[in-house]
């Protein structure tokens, strides 16, 4: 097995041991949820609704989606439809009766990892990527970034909100098989993959003992 194939390795078995709630896709810290859907609501919206809005709302992505959390809570109360995007089986599985009523409007629950997945050219107005691009390395992220870009419908825009390490280089957590980089180093990588920022903001209202988490806006 090689250093790459085993990075990946881990980080799948890593998350089969997860408890398939809302608390196991956040490591425990379930009670900032709704400060962060707020955040991304609050960052997104002027993008989809207002004088100067000109993405759609037909259709999103929601990358490494876990149970659908993000889905549930941000993406289809603003979209028609929503396509969820996840490693783990068994998380897609429980995504159906943790979303509900709502469960029939995700058009698409695919199981696959991020760094061996093409979104469908031009389906997506807005693709999500929350929490879930450490576990990608820089070169997989560049690639997955560029065909993030040629899925993007007229107008539409990759949202990345991520945790951002404060030291120089980045951090590897050997428990969960993932990267946390520097805010410096993710724009370096979204710079090299094409695309531009649009907007950038800190998450604010977070407990303090955690890392910054950044939201960019890209197309
Ligand atoms: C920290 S959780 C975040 C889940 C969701 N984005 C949220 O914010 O509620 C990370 C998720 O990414 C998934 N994941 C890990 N590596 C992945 C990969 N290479 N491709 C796709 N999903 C992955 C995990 O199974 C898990 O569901």
């Amino acid at each position: 097995m090689t250093e790459e194939d085993k990075f990946y390795d881990d980080a799948k078995k890593y998350w089969e041991h997860v408890s398939p709630t809302v608390d196991g896709m956040l490591g425990g810290y379930s009670h900032i949820s709704s400060t962060d859907i707020a955040g991304s609501n609050k960052f997104l919206r002027p993008f989809i609704r207002g004088p100067n809005a000109k993405t759609g709302t037909r259709r999103a992505l929601d990358c490494g989606s876990g149970i659908g959390r993000i889905t549930k809570r941000l993406l289809l109360p603003l979209f028609q439809t929503v396509d969820m995007v996840e490693l783990n089986e068994e998380f897609l599985k429980q995504a159906r009766p943790f979303l509900g009523e709502h469960a029939s409007r995700v058009e698409r629950y695919i199981c696959s990892s991020l760094h061996s997945f093409t979104p469908e050219t031009g389906r997506y107005d807005v693709i999500w990527c929350q929490w879930v691009l450490g576990h990608l390395t820089d070169v997989d992220l560049t690639r997955f970034f560029k065909r993030c870009r040629a899925a993007l419908a007229e107008n539409g825009v990759i949202i990345v909100k991520e945790n951002a390490a404060s030291s120089s280089t980045r951090e590897f957590d050997e428990n969960d098989s993932s990267f946390t980089r520097p805010k410096q180093l993710l724009v370096d990588i979204i710079q090299v993959a094409g695309l531009t920022i649009m907007k950038e903001e800190k998450q604010i209202g977070f407990p303090k003992n955690i890392y910054d988490v950044w939201m960019f806006a890209l197309r």
